[in-house]
């Protein structure tokens, strides 16, 4: 071989080593002859913690015997058999990370190329998730719209029967319907907001500004149920957002947790800058969003308590998405954390 294309050869083997995007190469009997830096961890992972020393030499499927004849193994075959590339995605079972691997056949054996894609299977999911709530909303934005007009001529009439003379030992009875009337107008509202899709009114403002100010609303509460409020809020750029959206964002998120608490237990505020964003985030000890409908939750009137609308939530995902933000939740029966990430 000319020195020169061997010199080639081994700058070639040198940039696989080394780039960011994890490979590997398969011979033609499945066995790994070699693994570059960046894939060493992610192959950890799927082959029960095996070094790259010990799975250099060894098949695939005697490492892992569980790919026989899967979908995965028959796609490997396809490939080498066919020599044709292939391309599929797969989730890690153990950190239930998303992966895109890339399959390049030739006569020696399959070379394999596989990236993270798990920030986008998570947009996607989030994709799906606004678009699920978009349809319901414009569909039940209408229906809302059409049954507030008629309600607010029965309230007036109650109203007027209420002040009528000679009804006036019904009274009460009046006044709960109208004290009814007016929580269903409420909740229309409140849904008929979810549809919105621009905020009102946008400026410049510190969300530190806007926690401190609701503090003591929430403290109120807290303590009078025997609960905490703390926050932890580090120097942070001013946002451009609608400052009452977010309040009613951040009261929604915060009641939940205090909704979800025992007495004794404490509810976390914190900002915090993360590259190009900021970062609210709402961390409880409660018990848990229910593993049932913790997909659902962003979905309207889905809810667990007897007094609960079930929009706090929408209305919440509603909201971001016109600030500009992205909300994330995880839940244990330890307790939720909202992450809410402004764009800045
Ligand atoms: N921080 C939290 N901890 C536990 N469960 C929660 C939390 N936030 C939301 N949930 C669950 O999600 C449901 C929907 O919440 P939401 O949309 O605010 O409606 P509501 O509070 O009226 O029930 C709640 O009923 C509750 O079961
Ligand atoms: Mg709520």
């Amino acid at each position: 071989m000319p020195l020169k294309s061997l010199e080639n050869k081994l700058d070639m083997i040198e940039v696989l080593k080394n780039m960011s995007e994890a490979c590997y190469f398969l011979n033609s009997d499945y066995e790994f002859v070699f693994i570059n830096k960046a894939a060493e961890p992610y192959l950890k992972e799927l082959f029960f913690e095996r070094t790259k020393e010990e799975l250099i030499g060894t098949k695939v499927c005697d490492v892992n015997p569980k790919y026989i004849d899967t979908e995965i193994d028959t796609i490997y075959h396809k490939a080498y058999e066919e020599q044709k590339p292939q391309v599929f995605e797969m989730i890690s079972e153990y950190s239930k990370f998303w992966f895109e691997v890339k399959l390049f056949p030739n006569i020696n054996g399959i070379f394999v190329t596989f990236s993270d894609i798990t920030d986008r299977k998570e947009r996607e999911k989030q994709k799906q998730r606004y678009e699920k709530l978009n349809l319901i909303g414009v569909m039940a934005a209408g229906v809302a719209h059409e049954v507030r007009n008629p309600m607010t001529t029965v309230k007036g009439f109650l109203q007027l029967m209420a002040e009528n003379e000679e009804l006036k030992k019904h009274k009460p009875i009046f006044d709960l319907m109208i004290y009814e009337v007016n929580r269903v107008n409420d909740i229309l509202t409140e849904f008929l907001d979810i549809a919105k899709d621009k905020p009102e009114k946008l400026e410049e403002y510190n969300l530190n500004e806007l926690i401190k100010s609701i503090l003591p609303l929430l403290e109120t509460r807290a303590l009078k149920e025997g609960k905490s409020v703390d926050l932890h809020l580090s120097n942070i750029a001013d946002l451009l957002i609608d400052k009452n959206e977010i309040r009613q964002l951040l009261l929604n998120l915060i009641n939940n947790s205090l909704d979800a608490m025992n007495a004794g237990k404490k509810v976390q505020i914190m900002t915090y800058e993360e590259k190009n964003k900021i970062v609210l985030s709402i961390m409880d000890e409660g018990k848990g969003i229910p593993s049932d409908i913790i997909e659902d939750i962003t979905i309207p009137f889905v809810t667990t308590k007897d007094k609960g609308t079930g929009l706090g939530i929408p209305i919440c995902f509603s909201i971001a998405k016109r600030n500009n933000a992205k909300i994330d939740y995880t839940s244990s029966p330890e307790g939720t954390t909202f992450n809410i990430r402004f764009s800045k």
